[in-house]
């Protein structure tokens, strides 16, 4: 099977093409089971996604369960926060709108030794048994989605969160709790979002299908359910 990849000329037409799947994906989910639960990532890449989003007409905040599919280990209040970002990019501008979701699920910011399992607690309390519905994520230069790294020992699969350290010379250098490569695999689709010349190196090592590459975390995920969406920069490097 081939790997579901679009590609965008520019920045914005990408901000676009997220905003419309991820719209879509909720009107589906919301047909079919009444309610959306969406994780979102830290990072750049999202901002003017969640931007769009937080603008839409049309879009279903009130059956939506918001997630973040890995925190950085700071204060909330914390600039580095991936909650504190999401804050700024959507829930403010949502709540000028007079709009919230239905639910938002920050995950545990204070580092220990039981911060993986207080993010399962969480997951738990918030999707019971399920997986999201969806998750967008992006690609980090070594490689990794959220905040699973390539030298993330594997997890198992029945363990949905995980604390993890990033690569090294990876900013910022703090630990972070990341959904579990397993629980990212078992959502019912993801959307990974990529843009910039720096990242068509990786982009070209994690879509390449090459077997010694398979300790990346990107090339990790499953094919079906994922969808690339890269602008032409971070493309630039596949054939
Ligand atoms: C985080 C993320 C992380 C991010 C990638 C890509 O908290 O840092 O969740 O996985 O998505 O590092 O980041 P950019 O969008 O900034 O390239």
């Amino acid at each position: 099977m081939n790997h579901e990849v679009q590609v965008l000329d520019t920045r914005e037409a990408l901000a676009g093409r997220a905003a419309a799947e991820i719209e879509a994906a909720a009107a589906r989910s919301v047909g079919q089971h009444e309610t959306f639960s969406l994780a979102v990532p830290g990072g750049s890449t999202p901002v003017a996604t969640f931007g769009l989003l937080a603008a839409s007409a049309a879009f279903p905040w009130p059956q939506t369960i918001l997630g973040l599919t890995d925190e950085r280990l700071v204060p909330p209040e914390d600039e580095r926060s991936n909650h504190s970002l999401v804050r700024r990019a959507l829930l403010d501008p949502l709540a000028a709108r007079g709009l919230a979701p239905r639910r938002v699920v920050p995950l545990p910011h204070e580092d220990g030794p039981d911060v993986a399992a207080q993010a399962e607690a969480v997951l738990d309390d918030a999707l019971g048994a399920s997986p999201f519905d969806l998750l967008v994520l992006g690609l980090g230069p070594d490689g990794h989605v959220a905040s699973v790294f390539p030298a993330t020992p594997p997890t198992p699969s029945s363990r949905r969160a995980v604390r993890t350290t990033p690569t090294p010379g990876l900013n910022p250098q703090v630990a972070r709790v990341s959904l579990s490569m397993p629980e990212i695999a078992r959502a019912a689709r993801r959307i990974v979002l990529v843009q910039g010349e720096d990242k068509a190196a990786i982009v070209r090592r994690v879509l390449a299908d090459i077997e010694s590459e398979a300790d990346l975390p990107g090339a990790n995920l499953p094919k079906p359910g994922t969808l690339w969406l890269l602008d032409r920069a971070a493309a630039s490097g596949l054939g």
